[in-house]
Order: C-alpha cells, then sequence, then structure tokens
C-alpha cells in the first residue's frame, strides 16, 4: 500500500515518501463556524448562504490559495444547526461567475426546494428553499449539484454540514466544537505555490484523487479535547475517494449513527468505511493525558480499487491533563430496527456499468422512474465493474444485503448513500415521501462526483398513488 502523507505534493511531489514523519500536526482543526439565523414573521428560521469565489483562502499555511470557492467564506461553508419541527427558509445567493445550485443532501424536502441539477441559481441570483424540518437528528450536508460540474464546484470547496438536532432524542454529547466535532474529509492536490490544482477532476476514470487531506480545510490538524467522550461527526466530502477510518492504536469506538438518522444502540467498530457522500456519527472515549492519531488505512489491492487504496494519517487528537466526564452513552438512541419487507413491494433493478444506470446517461428532459407517494420499495443495485455508490435523493433507506448479506451493524441504521465495491450488488429497502410534484424529478445517481457529472444519474418523480401512468415521461428542456 501506498502511505500517502498529508504534505505530498506540495513537499515536491514525491507523495509516497514519508508516511507520518512528514507531519507535524501543527495546525489546529478549524470548527466551522455556526450559521446564524434571523426568525421571520411566519416563525422560520432563515439563514442567509453565499456562494463566492476569489476569497483569501490560506489553506496551506504560508500560501494564498488560489481557485478555493466558499460558502459565506473562502473555503467550506458554515454549520448550518436546526431542530426536528423547525421551518426553515434557506437564502442561497450566487456571487460566483457562473450558475450553480444549492442541493440539502439528506433532507425530506419537496423536489423544487431539493436543490438538484433543475434548481439552478444563475450568477448575482438568489434562491429560496423553505421546509419543515420532520425527520430524525442527523447529520447531513448541502453542495452544488449543477448537472455535469458538480466535481468542480464541490472540489474548489463548496460544502457545508446542515445538522438536524431531535430535542426528543437521548441525551449525546452536542456541545458543538467541544464534544461534538464535525470532520469533513476532502483530498486535495496543490500546486507549488498553494493554488489548488484541478487538474484531473474531470477526467480519467474517477477524476482526482488528491495526495493532501483536508479537515474542515485544515492541512495537517491537530485537535485537543477535553473531555472522557468525544462525538465526531464524519462526512466524506471527498470527490471520490474511500477512506476507512480508526486510530493509530486501534482503539474500539462506536458508530452512533449512520448518514440519515440513530442507530438503534451502539455499535462498536475498530474501522469505518465512508464513500462520498455518506456520514458516520460516533463517539471515542478518552484518558487524560494521552495521544492519538485517527487515520485511514486503504483495503488491499488486490481486491480494491485505486479509491480505497491508500493509506493516510487524518487528525492527532490531544487529550487534556484533566478531562471533564461526560455522561454515559446511552443504551439506546432511539433509531429503529430494520422494518419488514412489504408484501408485494415493487422491486426496481439498476444496472451500475463504468459510466451509466441502465445502460443510460442522465438527460434533464427524461423520467426514468415514476414512484407513488408514500411508497416502501425495494431498490436492487448491480455493480457491473469498478467501484460505484448509489444516493437517492429524499428518501431514507435501509441497506437489506450486500452481496447477498446483511450490512455490518454500523451500517444497518438509516441510509441515503451506499457503497458498492467492485462488481458488489445492494437490496435496499426505500421509502418515499408524500411530497408529489409529476414536473419536478428527484435525483439518483453514483456520488463518486465524476461519475455523476459524466452521467451517471438518473430522475425519479413522487406522485398520486394511482396517477402512475399518467404522468408525462418527457420535461420541457430548461424545465
Ligand atoms: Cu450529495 Cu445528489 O447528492
Ligand atoms: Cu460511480
Amino acid at each position: 500500500l501506498a502511505v500517502l502523507s498529508g504534505a505530498g505534493a506540495f513537499l515536491g511531489g514525491c507523495s509516497h515518501a514519508g508516511g507520518n514523519d512528514e507531519l507535524g500536526f501543527t495546525n489546529r482543526l478549524r470548527i466551522p463556524p455556526l450559521a446564524d439565523h434571523s426568525t421571520d414573521p411566519d416563525g422560520a428560521k432563515r439563514f442567509a448562504l453565499t456562494l463566492q469565489s476569489g476569497g483569501r483562502a490560506e489553506l496551506i499555511p504560508g500560501k494564498v490559495t488560489e481557485g478555493a470557492w466558499g460558502i459565506n467564506g473562502a473555503y467550506l461553508g458554515p454549520t448550518v444547526r436546526a431542530h426536528r419541527g423547525d421551518k426553515v427558509r434557506m437564502a442561497v445567493t450566487n456571487r460566483l461567475a457562473e450558475t450553480s445550485t444549492l442541493h440539502w443532501h439528506g433532507m425530506r424536502l419537496p423536489a423544487r426546494m431539493d436543490g438538484g441539477p433543475h434548481q439552478m441559481i444563475d450568477p448575482g441570483a438568489t434562491w429560496i428553499a423553505e421546509w419543515t424540518i420532520d425527520q430524525p437528528a442527523m447529520t447531513s450536508w448541502f453542495h452544488p449539484h449543477l448537472h455535469e460540474e458538480t466535481a468542480m464546484h464541490v472540489y474548489r470547496g463548496l460544502a457545508g454540514l446542515f445538522l438536524i438536532d431531535d430535542p426528543d432524542g437521548p441525551p449525546l454529547p452536542s456541545e458543538y466544537g467541544v464534544d461534538d466535532i464535525p470532520l469533513i474529509v476532502q483530498d486535495k492536490n496543490f500546486d507549488r505555490d498553494g493554488t489548488i490544482d484541478t487538474s484531473g477532476v474531470e477526467s480519467g476514470t474517477f477524476g482526482l484523487l488528491g495526495d493532501t487531506i483536508l479537515i474542515n480545510g485544515t492541512y495537517d490538524p491537530f485537535h485537543e479535547v477535553t473531555t472522557r467522550l468525544v462525538r465526531f461527526r464524519l462526512l466524506n466530502a471527498s470527490n471520490t475517494r474511500v477512506y476507512r477510518i480508526g486510530f493509530a492504536d486501534n482503539r474500539t469506538f462506536d458508530v452512533i449513527g449512520t448518514d440519515a438518522g440513530p442507530l438503534e444502540r451502539p455499535a462498536p467498530v475498530d474501522r469505518v468505511k465512508i464513500s462520498p457522500g455518506e456520514r458516520i456519527e460516533v463517539v471515542v472515549r478518552f484518558t487524560a493525558g494521552e495521544t492519538v492519531v485517527m487515520n485511514s488505512l486503504g483495503e488491499d489491492s488486490r481486491s480494491a480499487n485505486d479509491i480505497e487504496e491508500d493509506d493516510f494519517t487524518l487528525l492527532k487528537i490531544v487529550a487534556g491533563s484533566r478531562l471533564d466526564d461526560s455522561d454515559p452513552l446511552p443504551a439506546t438512541l432511539g433509531g429503529t430496527p430494520v422494518p419488514a419487507v412489504p408484501a408485494g413491494a415493487t422491486v426496481r433493478r439498476f444496472e451500475l456499468s463504468g459510466s451509466e444506470i441502465n445502460n443510460k446517461d442522465m438527460d434533464m428532459t427524461r423520467i426514468d422512474e415514476v414512484v407513488s407517494a408514500g411508497a416502501v420499495e425495494i431498490w436492487e443495485i448491480d455493480n457491473t465493474t469498478y467501484a460505484h455508490n448509489f444516493h437517492i435523493h429524499e428518501v431514507v433507506f435501509r441497506i437489506l444485503e450486500i452481496n447477498g448479506t446483511p450490512p455490518p451493524a454500523y451500517q444497518a441504521g438509516p441510509k441515503d448513500t451506499v457503497f458498492l465495491p467492485k462488481e458488489a450488488t445492494a437490496r435496499l429497502l426505500v421509502r418515499f415521501g408524500a411530497f408529489v410534484d409529476p414536473l419536478t424529478p428527484y435525483m439518483y445517481h453514483c456520488h463518486l462526483l465524476r461519475h455523476e457529472d459524466k452521467g451517471m444519474m438518473g430522475q425519479f418523480v413522487v406522485v398520486e398513488p394511482g396517477t402512475e401512468n399518467r404522468v408525462p415521461l418527457t420535461l420541457a428542456p430548461g424545465h
């Protein structure tokens, strides 16, 4: 396995040489600021998010990073935090020189509010999305979704976290930045002068695989913890890379939540695999005075693709000489078991090839699937080639089987994205929402962003039960 250091290309392109030795963990982990909101007359929490370029980012210390984009800042975005039951109104202003969108990955909302490829925001325009949050506590995120441009927009830095809290949920570490720490994991390449290297983002089988890891936009980070239990919210916001995250001492930690909500009970693990778009919430125990390195270990190259082969160090964690006590981790987390498959559930099959789904490229004017509101269906994803993953908008699903066997406990919770290793199959139990709109589609797609941009995406509409055969399967261009 190649051991890539955090320093990579920046220290001279010798990305396979030094491993940990080159890392000094000299930079304090950035914690994305919490987004402010105002309250509208109707009680909605109003958040303002501005997509911008040309800010003065310094991703590599001492170098001004050209080419970085951000949301309300030079790189990445603020963390939006709201409660289950809140009505939110998101005002998204595009100050880029090009059209973009902002998609609420993991949110259950009407298709017009989804921020997918059809909800384009022209330069200078503001788009308003509003909905009432009605789903369990989770770590979701937002990022552009412009057709054929998602990889570049996300790679340049347009992404942020959207946390949902559930006032009725179990007591968990939740003091943001103290014992509740977001970790946005991204790989990047930099030129010697610190400019973001975008070559490769839009080419090759997998697009760009960076040799430098940033956590929350921090290069070579360390973080100090002050409590015995710390919750980390992992988001893989990389274009393509898959990580297998754990600790250098192989300690056990507990997974408490998957993409879209809590597990039933903590799932002890020593590694978690996370592919682009996925989130995993974990709780880690610390003892006073210790230091431990969070890392990612690659899969064996005989069975894996190059998107999951490399080793990385991610973050040095330093525990204070005295740690505050934490409440014990609850035995149950509020999640529910995987529901029984309803008799007669519709089964849909999706075959993933190199860059197509069911032998089709994305077409913005074509509706690929029509689903009735509130349906519970089986979606079978059959990957006939190299690694992909599969994300479905609006829904929450459960993984019933991967390659014929149930998923590990830490992946048994509510999901919206599933990793499909080389030639794998997945069986998903998918619950659709009730937001009917025969003219505005939701997306399903591979979340390896190069693949998504190349057209590995399809569209579905949710319609009134009984009207499935009456909806148009062609949308006017530019709809
Ligand atoms: Cu995270 Cu369709 O996207
Ligand atoms: Cu793919």
